[in-house]
């Protein structure tokens, strides 16, 4: 069988993915009980990252540790990537010595054209377009606290960047309901979110968005590499903040999700991110458990 890589959700198949969350959450429950599991020894990841992270780093780094594998930091400071040696030929390079390369970039279709050329498994760990693996960890996070998300309506407050994109896609395969609100001018790819059909809708009003919705998602208001447009962003999304007052019109059981890093009194208000509904650490550790279990799908 050829080399499976995941660039988005859609690359595996909803019964992978199911498969693949409650892999994690045994993964996690074996983690804690101290048992020793080491399926990647003498595996190598190489970790390419083209902007900042704290989460994606540490829980790769970690996974590939505790799965007895090595994990390589690449940062085109310090590699030819830097200098303009061509994607096409620094995955060849890499094809020949390590087992796996997980990528965090600018332009999605620059991980494309690496999955194309490369013989072993890539990892998107975030693009301008999309943010699977932070997926992964937070639909294993609703599930864990809920049970099945199937069925279930999720609001996504805030911009239309590639978390709301890999919501959608989310939405697609894990069979929810998905209510995006975002101002004007700050709406998904049109295409994105036509193939979910009517599981995503825009509306523009938050508050009614989050009427019964079962999980509150937001992000950040300016994304990496839009930091330029912070200001500008702060006016168009003044409405758009997550508040106790937006969480009282969801569900009563309702769930307050943030990939993180947030900025408090901006698109989540304090109350809010340190509240009961908030599970923002569980999904932030979650990373390590539902990482390892796509590392381990994809790699052992
Ligand atoms: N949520 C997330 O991907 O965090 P980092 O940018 O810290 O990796
Ligand atoms: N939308 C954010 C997510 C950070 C994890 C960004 O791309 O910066």
């Amino acid at each position: 069988m050829s080399v499976r890589h995941f660039l988005t959700l859609l690359d595996l198949s909803p019964d992978e993915l199911n498969t693949l969350i409650h892999r994690a959450i045994e993964l996690k429950t074996d983690w804690r009980n101290g048992k020793i599991f080491e399926p990647l020894k003498n595996k190598t990841l190489a970790m390419v990252f083209e902007k900042s992270s704290t989460r994606t780093r540490v829980s790769f780094e970690t996974g590939m540790n505790q799965f007895g594998g090595h994990a390589l930091f690449l940062s085109p400071r310090d590699t030819q990537l830097g200098r303009g040696e061509p994607v096409e030929d620094t995955a060849r390079v890499l094809s020949q010595m390590v087992d796996g390369v997980m990528i965090r970039t600018f332009e999605h279709k620059k991980i494309e054209c690496f999955s194309d050329y490369c013989s072993v498994p890539v990892i998107n760990a975030l693009t301008d377009q999309y943010h699977p693996c932070q997926l992964l960890a937070d639909i294993q996070t609703f599930v864990e606290q809920r049970g099945s998300i199937k069925g279930a309506t999720v609001s996504w407050i805030g911009d239309g960047n590639n978390m709301c994109h890999s919501y959608i896609n989310a939405a697609i395969q894990f069979d929810f309901q998905l209510n995006i609100a975002c101002p004007e001018g700050f709406d998904p790819d049109p295409e994105i979110l036509a193939r979910a059909g009517n599981r995503a809708r825009i509306i523009r009003d938050p508050m009614e968005a989050a009427i019964d919705s079962h999980l509150i998602v937001t992000d950040v208001w300016a994304s990496m590499g839009q930091e330029e447009e912070q200001t500008q962003r702060e006016m168009a999304f003044r409405d758009y903040q997550v508040t106790q007052q937006m969480m009282a019109q969801a569900d009563n059981d309702a769930l307050f999700m943030h990939c993180l890093p947030a900025h408090r009194g901006e698109e989540v208000s304090t109350e809010v991110l340190e509240g009961p509904q908030s599970v923002v650490w569980v999904e932030a550790g979650n990373r390590l458990h539902a990482q390892k279990a796509l590392l381990e799908f994809l790699m052992a």
